[in-house]
């Protein structure tokens, strides 16, 4: 079997440290493994496979013998670094927003628009997390009747604003219980005890950018412009795993029992839903987990052709670092 030689850009955030994790469990054949990081922690020594290797810093040589580069370091060093990677004749995976929108980017989530994959230039998306957990729900549906509106609420974990913003959390929880001073960087506000409905800036149009994404992106994913999305994104006190109330309209009638199996066919989805008996997702079950779950399926008090529905996904593991692990998979086999 073929093996390649791999390199984590971003090898000490939440994300690349995930993926280090799920290349090793999911036995991607690897001959070389390159873990990039900054300046700040080159020399540091990490274990990989057993084996020890040393963090070397991010620069325009660092692709030479790279055949995929996964990227997770922010968009500024994707735009950066991205370029030598390509020239150097690696693949990109790109989990930033940076090459999400450009049309020689293919944006992938691997259940839901693998043949895209092939399309690349040496660059290819991962999805805004958020967008790819509500998508892993939408695809089942949208291939059964074409939606026309999606209504979406999130509550996000902190460990979407990367390893610092988790850490926050876990320091503001601390100070806390010993009545210091709450320390606040990482969001607008306290968020320990907090609900804050504001995730990355806002944009002219009342939305934030996050917001932006989930719209833009589900569109391009199912290649449908069509598609009315309307969301709202909120950071909540929680350390990993996001969750959403999601709403559809599709073309054609539903009932919950025709979705309910629709989700259970799905890859990667798995159904969580016995209000009675109160199962349903929750983020503190869910995180470390590759699926995602799906609850509260229930025919929506719009009409026939209206759903709603809960989703809960781990967005270091689908949300990030898994989905780029698997578009991976998809491009060697
Ligand atoms: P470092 O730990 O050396 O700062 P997170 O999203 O969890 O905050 O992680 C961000 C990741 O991006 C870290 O691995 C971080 O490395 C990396 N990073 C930050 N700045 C740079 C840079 N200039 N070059 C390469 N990697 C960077």
């Amino acid at each position: 079997m073929k093996k390649y030689n791999v390199a984590v850009v971003g090898a000490t955030g939440a994300v690349g440290e995930e993926m280090r994790k799920i290349l090793e469990e999911r036995k991607f054949p690897i001959n070389n493994f390159k873990p990039l990081a900054s300046s700040r922690s080159a020399g540091r020594k990490i274990t990989f496979r057993g084996e020890e290797y040393t963090i070397q810093e991010t620069t325009a040589d660092s692709f030479d013998d790279i055949d995929i580069a996964l990227f997770s370091a922010g968009a500024s060093r994707s735009r950066e670094f991205a370029p030598y990677a390509v020239k150097s004749g690696a693949i990109v995976i790109d989990n930033s927003s940076c090459y999400r929108m450009d049309k020689d980017v293919p944006l992938v989530v691997p259940e839901v628009n693998p043949q895209d994959v092939f399309l690349h230039k040496g660059i290819i998306a991962n999805p805004n997390c958020t967008t790819i957990i509500m998508i892993m729900a939408l695809k089942p549906l949208y291939d059964y009747s074409k939606i026309k509106r999606i209504i979406v609420s999130s509550y996000q974990a902190a460990s979407g604003a990367g390893a610092s913003a988790m850490k926050e959390l876990s320091d503001q929880t601390v100070e806390w219980v010993n009545k210091k001073e709450i320390t606040v960087n990482k969001f607008q506000y306290q968020l320990l005890f907090n609900v804050i409905p504001q995730v990355d800036m806002f944009m002219p149009n009342g939305y934030t950018k996050e917001e932006m994404k989930m719209v833009n992106e589900t569109r391009k994913m199912l290649h449908d412009e069509n598609i009315k999305i309307s969301a709202t994104c909120v950071r909540v006190p929680v350390f990993r795993a996001h969750s959403e109330a999601v709403t559809v309209e599709l073309e054609d009638k539903i009932t919950p029992q025709k979705a309910k199996g629709l989700f259970n066919e799905f890859p990667g989805i798995k159904v969580s839903d016995d209000p009675e008996n109160s199962i349903y997702p929750m983020p503190l079950f869910l995180s470390g987990r590759d699926d995602c779950e799906v609850g509260r399926i229930r025919q929506d008090i719009n009409g026939e052709n209206w759903l709603s529905f809960w989703i809960v996904g781990d967005q270091i593991r689908k949300g990030a670092a898994l989905n780029a692990v698997q578009i991976a998979e998809l491009l060697i086999n």
